[in-house]
């Protein structure tokens, strides 16, 4: 007799690939988490790369800003948010862990939602979203108003710089494991599913009412308004080493003339 597949809070997890299922679309991820997504993505790309620029710093804390609120209000959606999105159906669990880690290559069962391994290192990103926010307006009240509260300047600087970098191998992972997911378990269409919401699988949609396109729109909202907010923050001295290097190629251009 075939087995039921496993559930979570009424949502099935995985299914049996076929080519009954192959030809059914389900709505699995609903527009807000899609919005979010390439929000978060191209957030988090330029928040990274600008880092370490420092005539670019306005739209470091910008996009930075922007990727805190999100991945927070991301984690709020993983309580009340539909289907596959909400943390109670992300199959974290050890046992969930030992099976995807045995059919990972396998073409024959796939997972609706996230797999096991994508939910944890998710879940990491959207964590480590948070606190590489955090810390880096910490470092920024640091550099502007000189040491604050009990958290000494270095501390705060290390784990500002310790946040982001964890959070760019998280993405890292993340991508190689859409990579894997694309030319073992394609067929689902996982790949596609963060631009159009849809995967080829048989199953419950994850379709939201009022409350959540409610929600959806905040989210969006709340992202933009603390971009243009941050942005506005009042600009730090350039660094030391920085201010150097421009002294002295002031005094060179003075030389040449
Ligand atoms: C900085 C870059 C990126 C970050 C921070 C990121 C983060 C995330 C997060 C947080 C989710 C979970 C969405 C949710 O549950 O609400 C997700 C899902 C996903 N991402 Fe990304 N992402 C990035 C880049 C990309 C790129 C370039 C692609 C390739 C097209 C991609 C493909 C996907 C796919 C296919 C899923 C759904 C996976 C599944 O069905 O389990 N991501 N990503
Ligand atoms: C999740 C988003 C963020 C990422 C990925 C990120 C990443 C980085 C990186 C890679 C650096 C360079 C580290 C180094 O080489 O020392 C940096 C520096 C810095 N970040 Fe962020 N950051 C984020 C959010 C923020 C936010 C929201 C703020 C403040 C509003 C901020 C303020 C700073 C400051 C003040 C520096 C030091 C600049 C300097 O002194 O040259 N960051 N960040």
């Amino acid at each position: 007799m075939e087995k039921e597949p496993m559930q979570l809070s009424g949502y099935p997890i995985k299914f049996k690939v076929n080519l009954k299922s192959m030809k059914t679309r389900t709505l699995i991820w609903a527009w807000p988490t899609r919005v979010f997504h390439w929000m978060l993505a191209i957030g988090f790309a330029f928040a990274y790369i600008l880092g370490d620029f420092d005539d670019y710093r306005q739209f470091h804390f910008a996009f930075g800003a922007m990727v805190g609120v999100l991945a927070l209000m991301r984690i709020i959606y993983g309580f009340i948010g539909p289907g596959y999105s909400r943390f109670s159906n992300f199959p974290v669990g050890l046992k969930n862990q030992i099976a995807f880690a045995k059919s990972v290559f396998s073409k024959q069962t796939d997972y609706i939602g996230h797999n096991p391994v994508a939910s944890l290192v998710l879940l990491g990103i959207m964590i480590t979203g948070v606190f590489t926010a955090i810390s880096g307006y910490l470092q920024y009240l640091n550099e502007s108003q000189g040491e604050i509260l009990f958290v000494g300047g270095y501390f705060v600087k290390e784990a500002h710089e310790i946040f982001a970098n964890v959070f760019l191998g998280l993405v890292i992972f993340h991508l190689a494991g859409v990579l894997v997911d694309l030319f073992f378990h394609g067929k689902a269409g996982a790949f596609f599913s963060i631009f159009n919401g849809f995967k080829s699988v048989e199953a419950k949609p994850a379709s939201i009412g009022t409350f959540l396109q409610f929600f959806g729109v905040i989210w969006i909202f709340a992202a933009i308004f603390i971009f243009y907010l941050a942005f506005n923050l009042s600009p730090l001295e350039k660094n030391d080493q920085n201010r150097d290097d421009e002294v002295k190629s002031e005094q060179n251009d003075d030389h040449d003339d």
